[in-house]
This record gives structure tokens, sequence and C-alpha cells, in this order.
């Protein structure tokens, strides 16, 4: 063979393996799917997580493994609620959140605490002493139910929220609650200062829904965080829940991330569901429009929570990202239905707990590079 036939055949003997890496390159779609060894876990920078009763998680073993492959990080649903830990008289009852804690301490995953402080589900017992004994009454049980849950779980639990809920629905004001009414808007301070006096280390967030909804309700949680940050009160983080609705413009849930992050505290976007029909945010149930789900809607969800990802990574900076946390996270076991009593499909996994397109979506709004 003359030299010019080898480097001929040496060409073309080389274009073909370059031809041949090319054609491997796959689309980051199908990528995605094909990684069934991977969680979500495994695509982001931040942590992930989920929302879970422990309880049928042990029972159910598809479920188990759907939250062990996908999530670094755990909150619970309902069972470390005030009225789950103290349901009938001030003696506490923590089976259900030890039960948690050795689950997520087997599996290697971070636990939230929350919520210390909420309106809802208040035990009746609580507001009935307080008729009878007064403000102060209430407020030593304030002090002593922090300083006896959160030391408790001080090795296991990184960060609580605090209160949650705080705000009006749809506007600024606040929330004219049991723990308003008895003690004005300082029972936030109190419980932030009292939290923080039972577990110096725990990261402090204060959380609630519906600020990329209703603006005058965003400004009035930022100005409040402003405020405790100014006078010493010790809160790390804001937490937005992020119920979404299928037409949530994506500059509303960015501006609620970035004055979030404006703030120099931790962002957890923290109980992240995407509906087609809509809420009713005073809890009458929801709107049914739709009743069907097609496969354009699935495809229209995946691109939703995709950009749901993209904008938390673009206006929350890297060392302010605590994670975001999927509630319940599949249409079997989700709040939405029976809360707002609503046919409804909000999550990535489908009621056979099989992987929708929106599980797929999100990811790819993990891995997809950005501009910034
Ligand atoms: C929901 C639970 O998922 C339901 O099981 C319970 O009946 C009501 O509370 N915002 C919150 C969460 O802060 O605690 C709520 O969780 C969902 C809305």
């Amino acid at each position: 063979m003359c030299t010019r036939t080898l480097l001929f055949a040496i060409i073309i003997v080389f274009l073909g393996a370059s031809c041949k890496e090319v054609s491997k390159e796959k689309p980051l779609s199908q990528h995605i799917r094909e990684s069934t060894d991977k969680g979500i876990k495994d695509w982001g920078n931040f942590p992930i997580g989920g929302a879970i009763n422990v309880r049928k998680a042990l029972k159910d073993r598809k479920l188990d493994s759907i939250t062990v492959q996908n999530f670094n990080s755990i909150t619970s649903t309902n069972d470390m609620k005030m009225y789950a830990i103290v349901k009938e008289d001030s003696i506490p009852d923590f089976t259900r959140v030890d039960s948690l804690v050795s689950y997520t301490k087997k599996n290697g995953m971070r636990l939230f605490g929350r919520a210390l402080v909420w309106h809802y589900g208040l035990p009746k017992w609580i507001s009935k002493t307080t008729e009878e004994k007064g403000a102060a009454w209430a407020d030593t049980f304030l002090r002593k139910y922090i300083d006896t849950v959160v030391p408790r779980y001080k090795d296991d639990v990184v960060a609580w929220d605090v209160v949650n809920e705080a705000f009006d629905t749809k506007t600024g004001a606040y929330r004219k609650t049991f723990w308003y009414e008895t003690f004005g808007k300082e029972y936030i301070e109190k419980a932030f200062r009292y939290a923080h006096a039972a577990d110096p280390d725990a990261k402090l967030f204060y959380n609630d829904f519906g600020q990329e909804k209703y603006p005058e309700k965003l400004d009035s949680i930022i100005a409040m965080v402003y405020d405790f940050k100014n006078r010493g009160v010790p809160i790390r983080g804001i937490g937005l829940q992020m119920h979404l609705e299928m037409d949530t413009p994506e500059q509303a849930i960015a501006d609620a991330l970035k004055k979030s992050a404006a703030t120099g505290l931790l962002v957890h976007i923290s109980e992240l569901d995407i509906i087609f029909n809509k809420h009713n945010d005073e809890n009458d149930g929801g709107e049914q429009a739709i009743t069907e789900l097609t496969e354009e809607m699935k495809l229209a969800q995946a691109e939703k929570f995709k950009q749901v990802a993209l904008l938390y990574r673009k206006h929350v900076p890297k060392a302010q990202r605590f994670g975001i946390t999927f509630w319940d996270f599949n249409d079997r076991d989700t709040w939405i239905k029976p809360f707002f009593d609503l046919k409804e499909w909000p999550t990535n996994y489908d009621e056979n707990l099989d992987p929708k397109p929106a599980y797929y979506g999100f990811i790819e709004g993990l891995v997809t590079k950005i501009e910034n």
C-alpha cells in the first residue's frame, strides 16, 4: 500500500470512529429515561426532598423504594405537627417521629422538622385551656412544647419550619389565628426565639403558601424577614410551599424566588406540586374544570416541572439552595384530591406509582445548562 493510500485509510477509519461517537450521543431525555439506577437526587447539586407518611412507606414496598431512590431529604406530611404529637393533653407521643427518625437514619437522609406552630389542626384542648387559664399559660405551653420537641431531635433534625402560614391567604395581613388572637404577631418571634434557645444549631425557617400567587402576601413575608434580620430574630430560611397551578406564570415564580433569595437566607421550595384545576385557597374545595388527563397535558406538566427546577437554579444562589421538596409525590397519595375534593394529577408519579413525564421533565430542569 502506498503512503497516500495508507493515509487515506487512516482518515476513513478515524472518521468512522468519530461518527460512531456522535451517534452514541443520545438526546438528554432518552439518557435520563435510561438511567434507571438513578433517582431525582442524583441529578442535581442541592437536596431533593419528599414528604412522607412513614407508616405508609414502611408498609408499601414500591413507595419505599421510590422514596429511597429519589430523595435525600425527608419531611413528614403530618406526624411532626403539633396536633400529632400532643393530641389530647400535654403529654407528647413521639412514637411516629421516632420511627421516622430511624427510617431517615437507616437511609442516610436529611430530616426536616415541621411545623412547630401552625394554626391548622391546633389541638382543641390548647385553645380551651387558654380560655380558662389565659395567655400566660399558652406562652408557657408553647415554650415547653418547643423545649421538649426540638432538643429531643437535635442530632436528627437539621432544620425546622418554626411557623407555618402566619399570613392571610391572599393579602399581606397577619392571619387571625388562635396564636395571633392570643399574643398578636409577636407569637412568631417568640417561637423563633424559643426554638433557637432549644437548639442553637438548627436552621429555622418561616414557611407559607401562595407567595407566587399573591404579591402583597409575598411582600409582607419579605418585610417580616428583613425586620427579623435587623432585630436579630434567629431566622435562617424561607419556605415557599409552591402548590402551583399549570397557569401560574413563570414570572411570578421567579419574583417570589428572587425576593426570597435577596434576603440572603436559605430558600426551600417546601411542598411542590402542580395542579391542572384550581385550588380554592380558602379551603372550600377546588374548581373542577378538567376531569381527564391527556398525553398532551402530561407533557405540558413535565415542562412546568422543568421550569420550576430551572427557575430555582437561576434565581437562588448555590449557597442558599436548601432544596426542593415534593409533597406526597404521587397521584395516588396526594393530599390535593381529598383536601380540595378534586380529581387531580399534581405530582411526578401516577396512581400506580410509575413515573410520569413530569418526573423526567423535572430532572431535565436539574441538568439543562442555564445562562445566569
Ligand atoms: C396537608 C397534609 O398533606 C394533609 O394530609 C392534611 O390533611 C392537611 O395538611 N400546606 C402545608 C402542609 O403546610 O402541612 C399541608 O399538608 C398541605 C398544605
